[in-house]
Order: structure tokens, then sequence, then C-alpha cells
């Protein structure tokens, strides 16, 4: 039964929710409501056809309408949509569908929450995660193993300074990392930079820690390296193996121009000594977390990363340039992720530039304009 008490009056006035869509999966449709967070199988195609007809003001059979009304594709013509923010349809419906998907029960005591966390734990513990960028792991090249990470490097700076220095710039200068700067930096920000704390680790074992947190602590964020002008490591594609703190080569090098071109045409990475593509790995992140609210959090993961790499290199003394924008099929090529169910959400320059916001190409035409 309807409980709305103006759904009579305005009965005959229905329209097909703006809070469902219908997807496809192996030719079968599937109905989701975003206001009721449900997701219904469409058994009968035919559903579909009777959709059409009622846009094409065809007669509908009442119980047809009393089945439409139930699953909200049909509302009243007065139902507002539930969300509009973002000013982009698709994202207000994706919203709506990552939104309160979790488990609602009513608030249950410490003790039966802490025993429903270790049925959780004990369910995991069974099973073995996915593996880390397996396919370049398995690949059969050779590491190359970093020097070992330098803690004092880390030392000579206070987080203020860090802080108050860590800068968007948008114009490098060549400039050649040495090894030892690039291990300081990817072991601070990617590396398994707690494991010395052996007796503490053993509480996360299967899982290991970084200095940025990671949901359920499953480390499925990775760092791909463009190495352009490091001492001592040809120029290239790489994947940082935090295992053996180490390179895993990808391919071969890209020039300036192609990275500009994969990041739309923004040639900020010029010069920069070394890039780094922050991907997820949903392939491990969906082994725990499976609801449409993981994309949120693998977000957020990658931003924790994001966040943590700069300030560690802005401590080495290096500058950063970030952006979230650039052609995701071309990256995924370029880091051989197609096959692996990891997509890269953010790209980081790295090296020593000119300190400030600008380009000078960019000031010198807003100069030009103003
Ligand atoms: C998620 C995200 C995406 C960004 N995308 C770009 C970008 O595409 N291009 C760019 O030049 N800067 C980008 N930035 C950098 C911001 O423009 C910069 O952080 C902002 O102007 C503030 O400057 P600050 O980082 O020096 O504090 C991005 C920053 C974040 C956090």
């Amino acid at each position: 039964m309807l409980t709305s008490p103006n759904w009579e009056k305005t009965s005959n006035k229905l329209k097909v929710s703006e809070d469902v869509f219908i997807y496809f999966k192996d030719n079968t449709p599937f109905l989701v409501d975003t206001r009721k967070h449900e997701e219904y199988e469409i058994d009968d195609p035919a559903v579909i056809t009777e959709i059409a007809g009622f846009l094409n003001g065809a007669e509908i059979s009442p119980e047809t309408l009393q089945n439409f009304k139930e699953v909200n594709i049909l509302t009243p013509e007065t139902q507002k949509p539930l969300f509009r923010n973002f000013q982009n349809d698709i994202l207000d419906l994706f919203h709506e569908a990552c939104k309160d998907v979790l488990d609602q029960t009513d608030v249950c005591s410490p003790t039966e929450f802490s025993d429903a966390f270790v049925a959780t734990c004990e369910k995991i513990d069974g099973e073995e995660p996915p593996a880390r960028s397996k396919s370049v792991a398995l690949s059969g090249v050779q590491p190359i193993f970093l020097p070992e990470f330098n803690r004092d490097s880390l030392n000579e700076t206070s987080l203020f300074s860090a802080l108050d220095r860590r800068k968007t710039i948008r114009e490098f200068y060549p400039h050649t990392l040495s090894q030892q700067d690039l291990s300081n930096f990817l072991f601070s920000a990617f590396g398994y930079f707690h494991d010395y704390k052996k007796e503490e680790c053993k509480e996360y074992t299967p899982f290991r820690r970084r200095s940025s947190p990671a949901g359920g602590c499953l480390q499925s964020t990775e760092a791909f390296l463009t190495v352009f002008n490091v001492e001592g490591v040809a120029p290239g594609i790489y994947w940082y193996e935090p295992e053996q703190h180490a390179l895993l080569k990808v391919r071969d090098a890209i020039s300036y121009e192609e990275l500009s071109s994969l990041l739309i045409s923004q040639y900020f990475g010029a010069n920069c000594s070394v890039g780094v593509f922050i991907a997820s790995n949903l392939e491990r992140f969906g082994w725990k977390y499976q609801t449409t609210r993981a994309y949120r959090a693998l977000c957020l993961e990658a931003g924790h990363f994001s966040q943590t790499a700069q300030l560690c290199a802005t401590a080495l003394g290096l500058n950063t340039w970030i952006t979230a924008a650039f052609k995701d099929v071309r990256v995924e090529e370029l880091l051989s992720i197609t096959e692996e169910r990891t997509i890269p959400l953010m790209f980081l320059g790295i090296g020593k530039g000119r300190y400030h916001p600008m380009n000078s190409i960019m000031e010198s035409r807003l100069k030009r304009s103003t």
C-alpha cells in the first residue's frame, strides 16, 4: 500500500521516477532504485516495453501500475528527485546509489559489535586477498633494488615546515634526482614504513602498514613511476614494489610531450625528475569492499597517499605538481594495468622547480591579456 497522503490525488498524474535507472548485464535488465536503495533483476523484459508504453501514453493495467509504484518506477509527477547537486545527472544518481548502503542495523552493544567484527576477521582470515600488481610482479623482470631508506632524511624538516612549504608548482627545471632521494621518497610515501617495529606489526598480519592509512589495511594503492631524470635509473615506466623496495620495469620511457598528451595537454610535468601515477587495485579493494560506497573509500585512500607523498617530497627539498585530469585508457595502457582491474587516480610530478603556482608561459599570457 502507498503511504503518501497525496498519492491518490495525483495518481492520474504519474511520471517515470528520476531516482531509478536500468542497466543490463548478460542480457538481463536490472532496476536500481536509489530512493529505497534496492536493486531488482527484471526477469521479464516486457517490463521495459511497458515503461515505453507508458511513455507513449498507452493504457497500463492496474496490476502493472501497482507493481511500478511499488518499485518506484512510477511516482507522482510532483515528486522531486532526491538529490540534484552535482549538475550532472549520472553523478547525482551515483551519489544516491552510494548512500546508506552499509548495514543499517540498529545500534548494538560494544560486545555485539566486537563479535561481529571478529566474525568478519575470521572470515577474511581464511582467504588470501588478490595479489598486488601481479602482471608486473610475474613478468620476470629483474628488480632494481633501491638504496636503503635513510630515516634522518625526513628528520631534518619539521611537520610545520613541510606543510608550510608544500605548494603546487607548475614549472620544473631539469634536475637529476639521486637514487637515495628517490628511495627516501618512495619508502616514506609508499613503502612498508612501519615494518621495523616488528612486535607492533604482528597485530596486522598478514597485512602491512604504510605511512598513510589504507582501507582494511589491504594496501590497494599502488605507485607507478614515470622516471625521467634519476641517477642510475634508465628513463621508463616502473612499478614500485614495496616488498623488496625495488622498481620493476613495465615499459620504455616516454617523452615529456607524451606525458603532456596523457595529461590532456597540461604541460606542467615537463622537466620533472619523476612522475607518480597513484592507482588503486580494485581487485584487492573489492575483495573486502563490495558496495558502491567502495568508490568513495578508494578515492579517499588515494588522496591520503597523495598528500603524504607531497609532504614527503617537500620534506626532502623537492617540489610537486598534482593532477587528477588525464586520459584514463591511455594511462592504463601505459602502466599495463588494463587486464588487472587497477585504475589510475592521480598524477604527481616531482622534482625541482619554480616556487610559484604559475607556469611562466601562462603568466606571460595572463599579463598580455590584462
Ligand atoms: C584532486 C585534485 C585535483 C587537482 N587537479 C589539478 C589539475 O588538473 N591541474 C593542476 O594544475 N592542478 C590540479 N590540482 C592542484 C590544485 O589546483 C591546487 O592544489 C590548488 O590550486 C591549491 O594550491 P596548493 O596545492 O599550492 O595549496 C589538483 C588538486 C587536487 C587535490
